[in-house]
């Protein structure tokens, strides 16, 4: 029987600058902001058939640690962040398949504006324009644009689905066949196609119509990450995909199977909802030498606690200077990455802080993927065939040409002869991709 394919997607965290201290990684503490960077990046990631390029951002520089943002500056923790819209534009304007999806939280950007980005993205690109609706979860950031205090987890989450009902009505805003362009009666777009919205609800109003216009895939592809009960039933309503990160082959399931049920639950297809499971293979040319790549990384944390103790504080506003490193982790609670601490809890059981964050460094990955490349495309269809679907989404801690050719030319070929992964693009449009298979 033949395999069933797979989604490939690639999370970029910010840019290439956290590799610039790693070997074979050319001069990246003075290219990473060049367009070239993402350019080279987006076209292999192309070339190699996935489906979309995420642009995860933070509009703020952490300070979680001894309340400074040393450690995060000295270590390049998060920081610099270029604006992910004006990347997205470079990276489409540079490929002709691949799906492209910025991150914009809801906080930061009002509803008006990311419609008007998103929409403008997909126009350029003929359709392939995505939007990472996050909600933001830092105060810090919330600082920078005036707040005091982002607003209580489930209230984020209200108040998102309010910003997406405006912005998916802006798109709506234009029906089909506006723009007629009729030299006869010289009427270019018909009155009759373009409507208001006149949206009022209780956290944002907009008027409409959208004036930049109809978007090619009429709505552009909405993808979402909280792995909360609110984040989940967020993502069931509205994603096209969702971009995950629980812990194991058990955890994955469930997710994608609790998020399925509630598309059901609401009558929506769930085959129209790719979830994409973090991942983070580790590849040699033996199994020897991915193992041995694999342990340095685990000494590596146990050497950078303070680093990991300071990254595991930038997703959970928590700042762990102060904690006992020796005694157990015990019972916290957050107002930021609600799963992402119950992930790291439920990980720590009894544990010590410093054994806890030891074992964070294998924390963003949902399975462990070790070895040549031929032997992780095995353990990717073993788990996608016992999770059910729907992919991976690849995220690597240092981007470099060499790290992104590791899994284009390495792993990717691999994939492919098992008849995991597409060799080409079956469509144009960035959704027509993600409901191919
Ligand atoms: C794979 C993945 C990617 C994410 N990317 C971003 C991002 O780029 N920007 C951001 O502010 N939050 C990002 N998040 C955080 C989520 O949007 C969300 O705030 C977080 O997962 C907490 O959600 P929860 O409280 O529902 O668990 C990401 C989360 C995951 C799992």
């Amino acid at each position: 029987m033949p395999a069933d394919k797979f989604h490939l997607a690639w999370f970029l965290q910010g840019s290439s600058i956290q590799a610039w201290n790693a070997q074979w990684t050319g001069n990246i503490s003075e290219e990473w902001m060049s367009a070239e960077m993402f350019v080279d990046a987006a076209r292999a990631i192309e070339r190699a058939g996935f489906d979309y390029m995420l642009l995860e951002d933070s509009i703020y520089i952490g300070q979680n640690w001894q309340d400074l943002r040393d450690i995060f500056l000295k270590n390049g923790m998060s920081v610099p962040r270029q604006e992910p819209s004006v990347i997205a534009s470079l990276m489409l304007a540079a490929t002709s398949r691949l799906g492209v999806v910025p991150t914009l939280s809801t906080f930061a950007y009002h509803p008006y504006l990311t419609a008007r980005i998103v929409g403008t993205l997909d126009q350029i690109s003929g359709g392939r324009a995505g939007w990472n609706m996050v909600t933001g979860s830092s105060d810090y950031s919330g600082q920078n644009f005036g707040l005091d205090h982002l607003p209580e987890h489930d209230t984020r989450y209200e108040m998102a689905a309010e910003y997406i009902d405006i912005v998916t009505q802006l798109w709506d805003s234009w029906e089909p066949g506006a723009i007629v362009a009729d030299r006869k009666t010289g009427v270019l777009i018909d009155p009759e196609k373009v409507h208001t919205i006149d949206f009022k609800g209780e956290h944002y109003a907009s008027r409409g119509p959208l004036n930049s216009g109809p978007c090619p895939q009429g709505r552009p592809v909405i993808a979402q990450a909280g792995g909360s009960a609110k984040g989940r039933a967020t993502a069931a309503r509205y994603a096209d995909t969702i971009v995950a990160h629980p812990k194991g082959i058990a955890a994955m399931k469930d997710y994608r199977d609790d998020v399925r049920g509630q598309m059901a639950a609401a009558g929506r297809n769930p085959d129209h909802c790719k979830v994409l499971f973090m991942a983070y293979p580790i590849l040699a040319s033996s199994a020897a030498e991915a193992q041995e790549r694999a342990d340095h990384r685990r000494v590596a944390a146990a050497q950078n606690l303070d680093m990991r103790l300071a990254q595991i504080g930038w997703t959970t506003n928590i700042d762990f200077s102060t904690f006992d490193l020796d005694a157990p982790v015990g019972e916290l609670s957050t107002n930021g990455h609600q799963s992402s601490l119950a992930g790291f809890l439920r990980k720590a059981g009894k544990n010590t802080l410093r054994e806890a964050a030891i074992d964070y460094s294998s924390m963003g990955a949902c399975v462990d993927l070790v070895g040549t490349p031929d032997r992780v495309a095995a353990q990717m269809d073993e788990a996608m065939q016992e999770v059910g679907g729907d992919g991976f989404l690849i995220a690597l801690p240092n981007v470099s040409r060499r790290s992104v050719a590791e899994i284009t030319d390495g792993l990717v070929p691999a994939l492919q002869q098992r008849g995991l992964v597409r060799t080409a693009y079956e469509h144009q449009m960035f959704r027509d991709n993600l409901l191919a298979f």
